[in-house]
């Protein structure tokens, strides 16, 4: 028995999966694992797209020779050097001696520097250049920093299958299921699938936006990632995702509250506005607690949601210290294009809101901090009742003149 599966009638998926892995690059909890993407195709040439991680050499390897049935490997296209892609290279190496690599001159560079003896066996390849190996031929696209700057994709023209490296991927691991349509992947894998690419990914929008615009111009029937399903319908709806997130447009109009709490006493207040949005209409509220929220899932939602709330206590006369890794990550991941709300605790000098709105002010692009801020002594009273409905309201009416400007723009696009 093999873990492979067709994807057309010459290309085979012989990647696997990974449950053992706690964290992703060693940071990223994967609580359902994750895949390994690998494709063989088998022309008059045989062609291995990219291999897989470490953890999954030895089933990558089976797999592999499962499909070529006594063929050798002739070549390998390379289109990511991350190892968690790349490591598994000096085994096939060893295993087909006669292999070829197909890959940019970047990625041999960074083969050579991991240590890969690739010499007599490198063909290096540029943006629009072409290989047949027999009924197919092959395009190589360029896209750097998609994740890493040696990132290309390959576009197999013949029967239109874009491998598209780390873009279109997923945390998930696939267990079985290989195609897009063999899931429901609106509810159960796109807050994964977002999570990947706001965290991998995220900081490149302007590259991201790139390539999508390549894609525009391909006859796309297959996109077959790194990690993740392989999409065969429906490009619109995980293209259109790709495209708000590498705009750092929001995906939906809501409010995603995060709240930095040491006794529960700012949690509460948290809790009051998010009953208080909902009162008054806007239910699409979130609420996360920063100090047992995975930071990736903070920043997924921080791409997901138009309004974000920043509830923190004050500590060391200044932010609490999982809230500012969390706004230092916002950063980091050039989030922007959102509006912010804050509020602050203290019980004798509160400074959060004035510390948190500098770092934001000094530190992202186009974030919209409003003027309506809740600043709680120890813990809420009804003295600040009507702060919060200011904020409350600051934020629906934001919301407002967001909706009307989208409007706007559309009807003068027309
Ligand atoms: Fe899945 Fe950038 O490696």
């Amino acid at each position: 028995m093999y873990c492979v599966r067709n994807i057309t009638d010459d290309l085979y998926y012989v990647g696997g999966n990974d449950h053992r892995l706690a964290l992703f690059e060693n940071i990223f909890p994967i609580p359902d694992g994750v895949s390994y993407n690998s494709y063989l195709l088998m022309d008059e040439k045989t062609v291995l797209v990219d291999t897989a991680d470490w953890s999954i050499a030895r089933e990558l390897l089976r797999n592999v020779d499962q499909v070529l049935d006594g063929r050798d490997l002739d070549y390998l296209i390379v289109n990511h050097m991350e190892p968690d892609h790349g490591a598994s290279i000096e085994l096939l190496i060893n295993k087909y001696p006669n292999l070829q690599i197909i890959s940019t001159e970047k990625s041999f560079m960074i083969m050579r520097q991991f240590g890969f003896n690739i010499d007599g066996r490198i063909i290096e390849v540029d943006e629009g250049d072409t290989m047949n190996f027999g009924k197919h031929t092959l395009a190589f696209v360029k896209a750097p920093m998609v994740h890493w700057p040696e990132v290309m994709m390959t576009f197999d023209t013949t029967d239109g299958v874009l491998f598209s490296a780390d873009a279109f991927g997923s945390f998930k691991a696939n267990d079985g299921k290989l195609f897009n349509d063999e899931v429901n992947f609106d509810r159960d894998w796109l807050d994964e699938a977002r999570r990947y690419y706001t965290n991998i990914v995220g900081k490149y929008g302007p590259f991201v936006q790139d390539v999508l615009k390549k894609a525009a111009t391909l006859d796309i029937k297959y996109i077959c990632p790194l990690h993740g399903l392989v999409w065969r319908n429906d490009f619109g709806y995980f293209i259109d995702k790709y495209d708000k997130w590498s705009r750092y447009e929001p995906e939906e109009e809501g409010v995603m509250i995060v709240y930095a709490s040491m006794y529960g006493n700012t949690e509460f207040a948290a809790q009051a506005l998010a009953t208080k949005l909902c009162e008054k209409g806007m239910s699409n509220v979130v609420v996360h607690d920063v100090s047992n929220t995975d930071v990736s899932v903070l920043i997924s939602d921080a791409f997901k949601y138009s309004h974000i709330v920043l509830a923190s206590v004050t500590y060391n006369l200044g932010v609490y210290p999982k809230m500012k890794d969390f706004i230092e990550d916002m950063r980091a991941l050039n989030l922007q294009n959102r509006t912010v709300s804050l509020m602050e605790n203290g019980s004798w000098a509160p400074q959060a809101a004035e510390k948190m709105e500098e770092f934001l002010d000094d530190n992202l692009k186009l974030i919209d901090v409003r003027t309506e801020q809740v600043s709680i002594a120890s813990s809420l009273s009804e003295s600040k009742e009507s702060d919060m409905d200011s904020l409350v309201d600051g934020i629906i009416e934001s919301m407002e003149k967001i909706r009307e400007e989208k409007e706007k723009t559309l009807e003068q696009n027309k």
